[in-house]
């Protein structure tokens, strides 16, 4: 595809995410930090000073300016803002204020995400994700962090993917087994570490238990009610895994029952929100016992998945159809070394958003994940998903052709530049 979209509107957000675990560093006090630490764990490395953001943020903030973009989407840290139940950390609220600062010195609209996976250890040690005073506690951290930094946030996001427990536990890749948690023996033995009995661990990513639902369900809710309290008029939603569920041969059930499941009922649960965030990576096939293998051949991502950026138009179209609210595509990316991969699945996906938005969806913005290679969860820092290049020994920073690529569609709105070798 070449040439240029017109059908992008004025204002529309193109950015870069990043989320704080996986850039700052050193978070040591969050529930990432003892699951990657403990005897047995399923972490390939700890996410030790990851890329250093904690410290670097200005000058990072100053490249993604100078790179065309005009959103940042980024996450506080629950676990430094309130390192103990109900003591606040100013210098660490003071902390976000700098890095919003530095947003709005460098023109870039700020998209802040309040729970990005990770929690403070207290609040694990306190039931976690499965504790109906969770709510209450989320709601209170929510307030303290809006009334510190409400009149520099643009777009609020209470929890981040929410819906993510689900969707592993369906692709089989670090979920809930049927057995339990506590027959996982690194949960088991975070449970020690945090004195707490095996069945009690319940860390957001890997909790896909009905109560848990109930509990992200009301801490979304709560969250919402108290950042509006402060600031009425900012906009409020959550961020969604939205996979493009599709059924492979004999898996029309199956895959009614994942999408109802990890997709839909998420979505009915946006209607009140002021949009939805949008965060999809590609497709999952569904055959009658599970997912469907892979057709010979496919080219795959780092992730061993295949690469389909036609899944954000669908899961997007989805999204309005089922909230019924606007859309803001909040993660959207590839995992891989060769960038030029990259490159052609961001065109195909940015060109799925214009003919969303050609057909009169409601789309607010783009926006990459992720700004620069970093911590990958589970997978440590080898899946590259980066648009910036990270030398860890030096933490140098050297932009990639993509992320050149999206800065100028960002900086012309939509007016996307060709691909090299074809004529614009
Ligand atoms: C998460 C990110 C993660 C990305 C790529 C999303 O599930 O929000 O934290 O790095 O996908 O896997």
């Amino acid at each position: 595809m070449t040439g240029s979209h017109t059908s992008f509107p004025d204002g529309f957000l193109w950015g870069v995410a990043t989320a704080a675990h996986q850039v700052e560093g050193g978070n040591v006090n969050s529930d990432g930090w003892l699951l990657e630490h403990v005897p047995g764990t399923i972490f390939a490395e700890p996410s030790g000073d990851a890329i250093d953001h904690y410290h670097r943020y200005r000058e990072d903030i100053a490249l993604i300016a100078s790179l065309g973009f005009t959103t940042y989407r980024f996450s506080l840290e629950w676990a430094r803002i309130e390192p103990e139940e109900g003591r606040f950390s100013a210098a660490a609220l003071d902390h976000y204020r700098r890095v919003l600062e530095a947003c709005r010195e460098h023109g870039l609209a700020t998209v802040v995400t309040y729970h990005h996976f990770t929690s403070p250890r207290w609040l694990l040690a306190a039931g976690g994700w499965e504790d109906p005073r969770t709510p209450e506690r989320f709601a209170r951290y929510c307030d303290k962090a809006t009334a510190h930094l409400g009149d520099l946030i643009d777009v609020a996001c209470t929890l981040n993917e929410p819906n993510l427990a689900w969707l592993l536990r369906e692709i089989g890749i670090g979920g809930e087994p049927p057995e339990g948690r506590a027959g996982v023996p690194f949960l088991a033995a975070a449970a020690g570490r945090l004195g707490i009995a095996a069945d009690r661990i319940a860390p957001f990513q890997f909790t896909s238990s009905e109560p848990a639902f109930e509990v992200k369900l009301a801490s979304h809710r709560a969250g919402r009610a108290a950042i509006k309290a402060r600031r009425p008029e900012l906009p409020v939603g959550w961020t969604l895994a939205n996979s493009d569920i599709q059924a492979g041969e004999g898996g029309t059930d199956r895959a009614d029952r994942v999408r109802r499941e990890v997709n839909e009922r998420f979505l009915e649960a946006s209607r009140e929100d002021d949009f939805v965030g949008i965060q999809t990576y590609g497709r999952h096939v569904f055959g009658p016992d599970g997912l469907a293998p892979l057709p010979e051949g496919a080219v795959t991502n780092q992730m061993g998945e295949d690469i389909y950026p036609q899944g954000l138009e669908a899961t997007i179209r989805e999204a309005s159809r089922v909230a019924g609210v606007p859309v803001l595509v909040t993660e959207n990316g590839l995992a891989t070394e060769d960038d030029a991969e990259r490159l052609a699945y961001l065109e195909t996906a940015v060109s799925g958003v214009a003919s969303c938005l050609a057909d009169g969806i409601d789309v607010r913005g783009y926006i990459a994940w992720t700004a620069f290679d970093n911590f990958e969860w589970i997978f440590g820092f080898r899946p590259k998903f980066g648009l910036i290049a990270v030398n860890r020994e030096t933490q140098a920073r050297t932009p990639k052709p993509s992320a050149h690529w999206l800065g100028g569609v960002a900086r012309t709105n939509g007016a996307l530049p060709a691909l090299e070798g074809q004529p614009a």
